[in-house]
């Protein structure tokens, strides 16, 4: 694979996976990272890796739902491997207007595969990554595999789940070399703070509000974002096409058990300054409609065949997460002030 196309590279999976493909992986080719630059796209976050990797490294401005522009994209830096992370992620914003998530995640989707299907001859995969989201919920019990059938609750996971419908149905009609994962959440470094974990740390920094949805009973299964990125690099090289694969972080928890451990890492790295302890902040708030109680998934597959499992554990991950953002208060602040965003107008239109 010399050129990889990876779609997203501006988000937080996407950053984390390009600078782990670069700095830290055996891949010798050129990226080419494709990203809209939405409200959660930091393309600051590769700068170092845009001054390292000059000849290794391109970013290109462009929206996947742009099929003439992603066809040229497949030409003019011909494209032979594509790792698709693009794509409106978040639940909630789902709820309130979902039509980005049509847009982008299941039309985006069909372009890029329309593309690499017509450069078959030189495409040697298509990546593409999903969330367990598309299985559902799951009661007390069990777990997701392989072959638990979809059900998805959200616009997001119905958006994933048709684009992972488009994918497979490339394999098995055109013979396109793919390749999907359905992971459980993600955290760590490059999160947008208005996921679970980078929303609270950076509420509990400030003493506001810790939002808990509903009774705070929902389970999901974090992984820890450099494992995916791992795991994803692994299946590149030696997954099966046709086939698809769970990665999950082996780490169950109910949401208030997590917002609590937060609080208390937190707290021991930094004092709050009246020294009451952050958990004082949690504030039980009105449900999400729709939301799924447990997610939990089986990586058994991956195991098998690769060899993989997951470094960190939930607490080691959120230590380090923690510490994370407790070190980069410049890009908190960036985010939050919405600077990046004037910065990307004025950079990239
Ligand atoms: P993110 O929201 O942080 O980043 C998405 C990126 O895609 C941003 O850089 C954005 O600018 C870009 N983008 C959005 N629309 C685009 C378009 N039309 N054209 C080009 N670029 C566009 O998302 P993330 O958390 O990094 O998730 C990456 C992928 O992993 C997604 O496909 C998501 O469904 C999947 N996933 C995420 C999680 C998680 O916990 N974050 C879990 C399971 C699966
Ligand atoms: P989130 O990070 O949005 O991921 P997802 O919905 O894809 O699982 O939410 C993780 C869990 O945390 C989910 O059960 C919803 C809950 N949640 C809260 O309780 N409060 C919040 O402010 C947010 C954003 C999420």
């Amino acid at each position: 694979m010399k050129n990889m196309l990876v779609t997203g590279g501006c988000g937080f999976i996407g950053t984390n996976f390009i600078r782990y493909l670069l700095k830290e992986s055996d891949f010798s080719g050129r990226v080419i990272n494709v990203d809209k630059l939405t409200y959660a796209g930091n393309p600051k976050n590769l700068f170092d890796i845009e001054r390292d990797f000059p000849d290794r490294y391109i970013f290109v401005k462009a929206d996947i739902c742009d099929r003439e522009g992603i066809a040229r994209i497949f030409n003019d830096y011909e494209i032979d491997a594509v790792c698709h992370f693009a794509a409106e992620s978040h639940v909630d914003r789902s709820i309130v207007s979902p039509d980005a998530f049509i847009q982008t995640n299941i039309i985006g989707t069909f372009n890029l595969l329309e593309s690499a299907k017509s450069n078959q001859y030189r495409v040697q995969l298509f990546y593409h990554i999903s969330t367990d989201e598309v299985f559902g919920s799951l009661g007390k019990e069990g777990f997701f595999t392989e072959e638990t059938p979809y059900r998805p609750n959200s616009p997001y996971s119905a958006s994933k789940a048709a684009s992972d419908h488009l994918v497979r149905a490339y394999y098995k009609t055109y013979g396109l070399p793919v390749i999907i994962s359905n992971c459980s959440n993600n955290y760590g470094p490059y999160q947008f703070p208005e996921k679970l974990i980078p929303l609270i740390i950076l509420n509990a920094l400030e003493g506001k509000p810790l939002p808990v949805y509903g009774d705070g009973r929902y389970v999901r299964d974090w992984l820890y974002v450099r494992d995916h990125c791992i795991a994803i690099w692994e299946l590149i090289k030696n997954g099966k096409t046709g086939n698809m694969y769970n990665i999950g972080g082996n780490n169950e928890v109910e949401n208030i058990d997590l917002v609590k451990m937060i609080c208390d890492i937190l707290d021991g790295l930094q004092k709050p300054k009246d020294n009451k302890s952050r958990r004082e902040l949690i504030a039980f708030v009105k449900d999400r409609p729709g939301h799924d109680r447990r997610y939990a998934i089986d990586s058994t597959k991956l195991k098998k065949d690769l060899g993989w499992v997951p470094d960190e554990s939930l607490k080691t991950g959120i230590h380090k997460t923690v510490k994370w953002y407790l070190d980069n208060q410049e890009w908190i602040g960036r985010v939050k002030s919405g600077e990046y965003r004037s910065w990307v107008k004025e950079h990239y239109g």
